[in-house]
């Protein structure tokens, strides 16, 4: 496009007194930290994940993970998967994916995480999205933890003894739930956070001096361990879609 530099020249003024106030730079814009265009495509989910955890391929579980059990089989849908091998000290095959960027509570601020979730709820099977220090443990927050048992967990550590734990039935596991947690700063110190599911606010717990604290976000599909044993000899599926990170 060539236009006459006249043009604009003529239309600056008018765009001027169209907006005498450039109150852009005082209004307090929503931030998107992770779109939920993120699993969209293999290249959109290295863009904003890594495979397996901050620390390795290992945790608290039966399950050691592959980076090609963690993948977008079908775009918009991120697919963590399972497979039994019998293999000692980890007898499962398995997929976690944590977010590059680590997530802070700053003053005054706050975070929104939400995705959809299909969650396995088998004995042995333990799915989570969850926040856990990236200093130190704890903090840690768990967004959606399912041990195993039909239900689902909302829980915050404020040391490994002092955890608040909310557990609720989790029906129809094999559809799409919605699972969101609101943080925010309650004093400068303590934060406070909301989980919902399905858009029904399921707890409100608070995190002892989490404002300021590095979090890492993790997806895992880990088996066994808290869930219980022995898990499922088949294959175990693990969905995620539309998950998204914002500030306000
Ligand atoms: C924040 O509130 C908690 C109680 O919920 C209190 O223990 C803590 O001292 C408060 N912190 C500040 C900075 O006011
Ligand atoms: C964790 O800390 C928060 C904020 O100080 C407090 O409200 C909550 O009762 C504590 N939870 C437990 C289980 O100690």
């Amino acid at each position: 496009m060539h236009f006459p530099g006249a043009f604009f020249l003529a239309l600056l003024p008018s765009l001027a007194l169209a907006h005498p106030h450039p109150d852009s730079a005082l209004e307090k814009r929503s931030q998107t930290l992770i779109p939920t265009s993120c699993f969209d495509s293999t290249s959109a989910l290295t863009t904003f994940f890594e495979y397996h955890y901050p620390w390795g391929q290992t945790h608290n579980g039966a399950a050691i993970m592959w980076s090609g059990h963690s993948q977008i089989l079908s775009p918009g849908t991120l697919t963590l998967w399972s497979t039994y091998t019998g293999s000692s000290p980890y007898s499962y095959d398995s997929g976690t994916v944590y977010a590059k960027q680590q997530f802070t509570v700053a003053q005054g601020s706050g975070l929104t995480f939400s995705a959809d979730f299909i969650a396995p709820v088998a004995k042995g099977t333990w799915p989570a999205f969850w926040l856990t220090g990236a200093n130190s443990w704890p903090p840690e927050v768990d967004i959606a933890e399912w041990k195993g048992n039909g239900m689902i967990n909302f829980n915050t550590f404020n040391t490994s003894s002092a955890v608040q734990v909310t557990q609720i039935p989790y029906n129809n596991p094999g559809s799409f739930h919605t699972i969101r947690a609101v943080l925010e700063d309650e004093n400068g110190s303590d934060v406070s956070i909301k989980f919902y599911m399905d858009g029904q606010q399921t707890a409100h717990q608070y995190a002892h001096g989490l404002v300021g604290q590095p979090l890492w976000l993790i997806i895992d599909l880990q088996m066994e361990g808290s869930s219980g044993s022995p898990g499922p000899k088949s294959k175990t599926n693990y969905e995620i879609k539309n998950l998204q990170v914002t500030q306000p």
